[in-house]
């Protein structure tokens, strides 16, 4: 009974007539799986959150959190107008940081398109009296500067009438809570064709907001389908979802917000780490959106350390910038660039192309490893002796990567001992070993 009732599900499988099915065995393409190794290599990248909100200089969400009216809302493209943005200087100070990719706000929550579409008037191009194509300039000079482009693309819209409700946008004086999903699903594809057509290579697309109908769980969002014609029309392009879930059937990687993998502090992660790449995204103030409020800037050290952490789990960091309503990123983050570029200069090696190493974060820092070299990030010891629990595994070397002065240490049962010269006071001191294959 068991067997012929597997056999028919065989049967409907080969057919293609049970589409559920299908779609949970996505199998990525080998273009696909290569750009997945390139991403893990390359390790740090740049979330900028830019849009109509910027102007608000409160936040992404001020729309919802404010309960603005969205037909008053729009009128604020009439007088969006970035006068400075040079998507030339962006790119050159993003990448003298040392990060090796962009992910660009195409479209927030508010709904506005930072891209020119032919699916909606409500567009950079159309809207306001810029009329320049901003994802267009930015697309070009990654191109031309050699960074990779990702595209932030929201699932939530709080303007468009078809947009149905969700827990957020609920005040936004839309009139029908239901909206049409059709025909929205419908806007969301036809903007992520041309989002996949006219931009040229597009690294990921990174969706955000499916939590918006966590408390409607039959809400489908028909994410298969979206995903498929995403591959389908670049099939190295990875797919991200920030749902705050394990990933779903046709994902590439696997995103944390504001938390390393496995922990929760901010309280939206904390679910199991998958075998995809991983990245998490953090805010480089306390907002997304630029707030003008906020000058709160973590230190460089600080910034540091999260990058370093997150390699030693094996993650990528996606640090975020709000710009300026007038086109410029703000002086404090320009600053923040320059810093932690100074020190990618010198250790990016330790970095980039690395997995965690097998030596598990600690309290004293995180281990990443490449070939036959282990990098150990020592980020916090109040002493000149550090003890690594590397097993039986032997090393034919340990030197301060810095300026490769050989390093004391002592072979044990269970690891070796390290002898640091000095209790460190670097943001982070490397030390490397050379382990015996
Ligand atoms: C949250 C917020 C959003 C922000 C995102 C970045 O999901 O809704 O404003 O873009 O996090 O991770």
């Amino acid at each position: 009974m068991i067997a012929m009732k597997t056999r028919m599900i065989l049967c409907l499988l080969l057919l293609g007539l049970f589409p559920a099915v299908k779609s949970q065995t996505y199998q990525a393409t080998e273009e696909n799986l290569k750009s997945r190794q390139e991403f893990r290599d390359n390790k740090f990248g740049i979330f900028l959150h830019w849009g109509l909100y910027s102007m608000l200089a409160t936040g992404e969400w001020t729309m919802t959190n404010k309960d603005l009216n969205y037909q008053e809302y729009a009128k604020l493209a009439g007088g969006f107008y970035p006068s400075k943005f040079d998507a030339a200087k962006w790119v050159a100070a993003i990448k003298a940081s040392g990060a090796k990719y962009i992910c660009f706000t195409t479209r927030h929550h508010e709904g506005f398109s930072m891209f020119h579409t032919r699916y909606s008037d409500y567009n950079i191009v159309d809207a306001t009296p810029f009329k320049r194509d901003i994802l267009k300039e930015l697309a070009t000079e990654c191109h031309k500067q050699g960074i990779r482009l990702h595209l932030y693309y929201s699932h939530i819209d709080w303007y468009r009438e078809d947009a149905p409700w969700g827990r957020t946008g609920r005040g936004t004086g839309r009139p029908d809570s239901k909206g049409n999903w059709s025909s929205y699903y419908q806007f969301m594809n036809n903007q992520l064709t041309e989002l996949l057509t006219n931009y040229g290579e597009i690294g990921a697309v990174w969706f955000d907001g499916w939590w918006d109908q966590d408390q409607n769980p039959d809400f489908d969002w028909q994410l298969p389908e979206q995903y498929a014609m995403i591959h389908r029309l670049q099939p190295a392009c990875l797919v991200g979802n920030n749902h705050h879930q394990l990933p779903f059937p046709g994902e590439d990687i696997q995103i944390f917000e504001r938390d390393l993998p496995g922990e929760n502090r901010a309280g939206l992660s904390g679910q199991d780490i998958s075998a995809l790449p991983l990245e998490t995204c953090e805010t480089m103030n306390g907002m997304w959106g630029y707030k003008i409020t906020d000058s709160d800037y973590k230190s460089a050290k600080t910034l540091i350390h999260y990058l370093v952490k997150a390699a030693g789990k094996d993650a990528n960091l996606l640090m975020n910038i709000g710009p300026q309503p007038d086109g410029e990123l703000p002086a404090l983050a320009l600053d923040r660039l320059a810093e932690v570029g100074e020190w990618m200069k010198i250790y990016g090696e330790t970095i980039y192309g690395t997995r965690g190493g097998e030596v598990a974060p600690h309290p004293w820092g995180v281990t990443t490893q490449k070939g036959n070299k282990m990098y150990v990030h020592i980020l916090d010891l109040q002493d000149k002796v550090l003890l690594l629990p590397l097993g039986d595994k032997k090393i034919k070397k340990a030197v301060c990567f810095a300026d490769q002065i050989p390093l004391k240490y002592e072979q044990y049962k269970g690891g070796i001992v390290l002898y640091l010269t000095e209790v460190p006071t670097d943001i982070d001191k490397v030390i490397e070993l050379t382990m015996k294959e």
